[in-house]
């Protein structure tokens, strides 16, 4: 299991410290949210060039915006390897086409109440499918069990028609929800707040990264 720390509930007046506690991730997971798409507002390209030129880690850009298009070059960084859109969100196809452009990995994104039939025209071309286990907008939410039904259908179709996208899941993600998604065909956990209230983070991500 690949395991990717929302930098979300990181404290940001220790950036570079708490960047280091999560090293051992296979990436950071950066939530970027528009208080248009979700009724938050996280942070945009500046905050994130200093987390991609603090860490060694690749990035995993998560878009929670009305308009990815616009935004897409802005965090584009050397280390920047998925930038995922919701499929909810304005210009899909146009967005897609300029991620590729980029030469990053395209991952798309459903929130818990979108059907999941609506990816398929997209699952051959992709990198990522990302499964919102929570609505999005906050850490520190409950997982919702009806997740786990999508990630089985993202499973089955990859083995299917041998696709080659990771299946992501992302909010309430703990060592015992965790476990439940490893059992339907996760393959990168996204943990924001169990990670960062825990005190030895390597021990923590150690723990994901075994379930399966
Ligand atoms: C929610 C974000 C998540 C969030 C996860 O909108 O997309 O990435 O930070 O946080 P936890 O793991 O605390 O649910
Ligand atoms: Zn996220």
């Amino acid at each position: 299991m690949k395991i990717a720390p929302s930098i979300l509930t990181a404290d940001f007046t220790k950036l570079k410290k708490e960047l280091e506690t999560i090293e051992t991730a296979d990436y950071i997971h950066v939530d970027i949210m528009d208080g248009n798409f979700v009724p938050n507002i996280s942070f945009g390209p500046a905050i994130t060039k200093q987390i991609s030129q603090n860490t060694k880690n690749l990035l995993d850009i998560h878009l929670m915006v009305l308009d990815p298009l616009k935004w897409i070059d802005g965090f584009t960084f050397s280390n920047t390897e998925y930038i995922t859109v919701h499929y909810e969100s304005n210009n899909l196809d146009e967005t897609i086409k300029k991620i590729k452009q980029n030469k990053v990995k395209v991952g798309i994104s459903i929130k818990p109440e979108t059907d999941k039939e609506v990816l398929l025209p997209y699952l051959k071309d992709i990198d990522l499918v990302l499964v919102m286990s929570v609505e999005p907008g906050f850490g520190g939410q409950k997982f919702m069990a009806s997740s786990l039904d999508k990630m089985q259908y993202f499973s089955e179709l990859k083995k299917k028609n041998n696709y080659n996208y990771e299946i992501e899941v992302d909010g309430g993600v703990n060592l015992e929800t965790g476990l439940l998604c490893a059992k339907n065909g996760a393959t990168i956990l996204v943990a924001g707040s169990y990670l960062f209230n825990m005190e030895d983070r390597k021990k923590g991500i150690e723990g994901l990264a075994c379930l399966k």
